[in-house]
């Protein structure tokens, strides 16, 4: 397995080039499953995740074909990828698939949509607390579909095609709006939903699937209504930028100083991180390329955050946040709103020297002098993140095991950082 090796005390300085976002490339790849012609994908990151969904899409019989690197291209350079579900060939979507992936288990949608029927694996546990698919399920059957559970597998069924409803989410769910999304456009009749997710990446799929044919008004408000229609055709689309990758790598400028452009990246995608990070004593200028982050002299100060639904402070960068205040000035009260059990790399940040208390939904982090480098294991795609920042920070070094979580999430990681000035490498066991 790959461990990562970082000695911490080197100021970042340079460009970082922004990936497509992985949360954004997910569900598009999965909205393939909607049509028989060609959907052209552009900017999707090199991710084990995005791999990974290939094969669960492979199985219901997508063809897909990655063009080859252009002249000039570098290896942090999105792919372009064709997908193409000419006929589905099996609508099941097993255990040994969906369970290395929670959001493949959106295929549910689609495929229900188009076949009539689906049934996907239940997805297992998972190391940030328990992410029922309740509402998922519950959206499928405000459209008509009967669901029944059966030896760990969701069964969707609506012979005779799905239809438009009202379905109202207690709680703002993405995935749950992307499902609802996925299986309203080719419903007969009109669909509204409400209390629907407002993150970047549910405007995204919007986007696509309305290029696509589908009639959809509302995206990126709480109420999106959506007018179905007979087919869905290709088309292609370019993936929105990172902002969780944007705001990892700004925290990362912020926690060792220097002076970093974020190329591509997006302010408005994460204007309340970016906040924050100002008023933790980091400059964010948006410039025509990207956002230029700088730290120069001054420390950090400590900065109280709570995760929220979009357009609100994302749990996606809660982990490097917290990693962020651990050397700050005072104390910042952190909690977590969205994931129950999302601060597993509380105990892993402790063991370079933070100092932080839970207390349920709330970490209290109190800022230290400094930050000693010692081996640490990644728990989860986020956290292994904000330990890679800690490290940075930190006196000595730090191995991070256990990095296949951060191969999930984030494309070329350490080759980013080290093009900035990090003594980071990757060490390969095989
Ligand atoms: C997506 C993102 C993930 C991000 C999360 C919140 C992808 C691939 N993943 O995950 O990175 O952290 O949004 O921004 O895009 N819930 C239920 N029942 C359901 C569904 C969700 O109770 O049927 C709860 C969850 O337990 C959680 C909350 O709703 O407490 C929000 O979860 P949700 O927005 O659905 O997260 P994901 O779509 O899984």
């Amino acid at each position: 397995m790959d461990r990562i090796r970082i000695v911490g005390g080197e100021a970042l300085n340079g460009a970082i080039p922004i990936s497509g976002a992985k949360n954004a490339a997910l569900p598009l790849m999965i909205a393939s499953l909607l049509t028989d012609e060609t959907l052209q994908l552009h900017n999707v990151p090199r991710l084990a995740d995005v791999a990974q969904l290939l094969r669960i899409l492979g199985n219901h019989g997508v063809d897909h074909g990655v063009a080859g690197k252009r002249p000039g291209q570098t290896a942090v350079t999105g792919q372009s990828i064709r997908l193409r579900a000419r006929d589905i060939i099996d609508t099941t979507a097993p255990y040994e698939l969906v369970s290395k992936m929670r959001a493949s288990f959106w295929v549910i949608a689609p495929l229900l949509a188009r076949m009539g029927e689906a049934r996907v694996s239940l997805p297992g546990g998972c190391a940030i607390g328990t992410r029922p698919v309740d509402l998922l399920l519950m959206a499928l059957e405000r459209l008509g579909a009967s669901i029944d559970i059966d030896g760990g597998y969701a069964v969707a069924r609506a012979p005779k095609g799905l239809k438009g409803g009202d379905i109202v989410f207690p709680k703002v769910t993405v995935g749950g709006t992307h499902t609802a999304l996925m299986a309203a456009v080719l419903a007969d009749g009109t669909t509204v939903i409400e209390n629907a997710a407002r993150e970047p990446e549910v405007v995204d799929l919007a986007q696509c699937l309305t290029a696509m044919g589908a009639r959809i008004t509302g995206a990126g408000t709480p109420r999106i209504v959506i007018d179905g229609v007979a087919r869905l055709g290709g088309t292609e689309h370019t993936v929105l930028p990172d902002r969780i990758e944007t705001g990892t790598y700004a925290m990362a400028v912020a926690m060792t100083g220097g002076d970093v452009l974020l190329e591509g990246a997006r302010p408005d995608l994460l204007q309340n991180a970016l906040d924050t990070l100002e008023s933790a004593g980091a400059e964010i200028t948006p410039t025509n390329e990207g956002i230029r982050v700088v730290r120069n002299g001054h420390g950090i100060t400590a900065v109280d955050v709570t995760t929220e639904p979009f357009p609100g402070f994302p749990t996606d960068l809660q982990a490097q946040f917290m990693a962020l205040m651990t050397r700050a000035r005072g104390t910042s009260r952190i909690r977590e709103t969205i994931f129950e059990n999302r601060f597993m790399h509380v105990q892993e940040l402790a063991r370079l020297g933070a100092r932080i208390r839970l207390d349920g939904d709330l970490a209290y982090v109190e800022g230290v002098q400094r930050l000693t480098g010692a081996p640490v294991m990644a728990t989860d795609l986020r956290a292994s993140v904000s330990l890679v920042i800690a490290a940075l920070a930190a006196e000595g070094e730090t191995t991070v095991n256990r990095v296949y979580h951060l191969d999930r999430g984030f494309e070329a990681l350490e080759h980013k950082l080290g093009a900035c000035g990090a003594r980071i490498e990757r060490i390969s066991n095989s």
